[in-house]
């Protein structure tokens, strides 16, 4: 039986800056058998270890139809991300997982789909859309709105550019302030909404981002008549094992790291305590 404490380890094949303080890596397992069986599904998580540093958990952010090599986008802010952030291709990582719930796909079929990201929420978002891209016809309208702080914060500069031109994806994107280069859209994301005229009818909406950003975000929705349970986004706490064990991660009865991380807006409300 597989040993969940155990990490096993994957190579770094690539390393793409992203902003000054993001990168996103391409991770390839070592072991070739640990590589054909490695699935998982949009919105789980990793936990990564840096050898004599410790281990973090991130989202999975990569097109789980193409499992072989998988990325991670990890902002740089203390000692386990720095350390990622100092290591070259071709060193290992220790990882475990997938972990978590993952987000709902079978279920939204038939439904419009609007994506709202909020800075580094986008890398889970993205597990999530480039399945439902590659499988477009079994979805109704796919709209992205992405915000970030300035144009130095947004990730994924080059893929963002392709949504843009795609037509069967509606993509839009603002920054709360602009640069002496940027000739977008200027503000926080709900001031998209107008603009981008988002509809209740049939729409599930996916949000990630800071808490802040979560939760002017879902007071909006509210506001325009989305029901809570039409509304999902995910939850961060401090994590330790990641499987359930440890109770780092509990919120009352629920464990974000193996209930989690995605809920619904209709669950988030359901907890003991204000979490949006
Ligand atoms: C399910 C899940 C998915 C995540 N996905 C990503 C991802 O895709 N990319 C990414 O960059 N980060 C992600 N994170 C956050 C990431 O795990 C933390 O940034 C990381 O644990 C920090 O570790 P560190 O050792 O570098 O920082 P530390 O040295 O432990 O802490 C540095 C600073 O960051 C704060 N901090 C640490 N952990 C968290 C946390 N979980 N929430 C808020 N503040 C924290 C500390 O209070 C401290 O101020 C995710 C977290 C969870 C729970
Ligand atoms: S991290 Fe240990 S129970 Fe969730």
């Amino acid at each position: 039986m597989d040993n969940n404490y155990l990490p096993r380890f994957v190579r770094i094949v690539g390393i793409q800056t992203e902003t000054y303080d993001t990168k996103s890596f391409e991770l390839e397992f070592v072991e070739s058998s640990a590589k054909e069986g490695f699935r998982f599904r949009p919105g789980q998580f990793i936990e990564a270890a840096v050898l004599g540093v410790g281990e973090a958990p991130f989202g999975l952010a990569s097109n789980p139809n193409h499992p072989l090599t998988f990325r991670i986008t990890v902002r740089a802010v203390g000692s386990v991300t720095e350390a990622l952030h100092q290591l070259k291709i071709g060193e290992w990582v220790g990882i475990r997982g997938p972990f978590g719930n993952g987000f709902p796909f079978d279920e939204v079929k038939g439904k419009n789909i609007l994506f709202i990201g909020g800075g580094i929420g986008l890398p889970p978002l993205r597990s999530l859309i480039e399945p439902m891209l590659d499988a477009r016809s079994e979805f109704q309208d796919i709209q992205i709105l992405y915000g970030a702080r300035t144009p130095a914060d947004l990730v994924y500069k080059d893929r963002l550019l392709e949504w843009e031109k795609m037509k069967d994806l509606r993509f839009m994107m603002t920054v709360d302030v602009g640069d002496a280069t940027w000739v977008g859209e200027v503000g926080v994301v709900t001031t998209l909404f107008p603009k981008a005229e988002i509809k209740e009818e049939n729409t599930v909406v996916f949000v990630c981002g800071p808490p802040i950003m979560i939760q002017f975000v879902i007071q909006e929705l509210i506001h325009l008549g989305f029901s809570p349970g039409n509304i999902i986004s995910t939850l961060e706490r401090y994590m330790k094992c990641g499987i359930g064990k440890c109770g780092h991660c509990a919120i009352g009865h629920k464990y974000i790291c193996l209930d989690g991380p995605v809920f619904s807006y209709q669950e988030m409300m359901k907890l003991p305590e204000k979490v949006v």
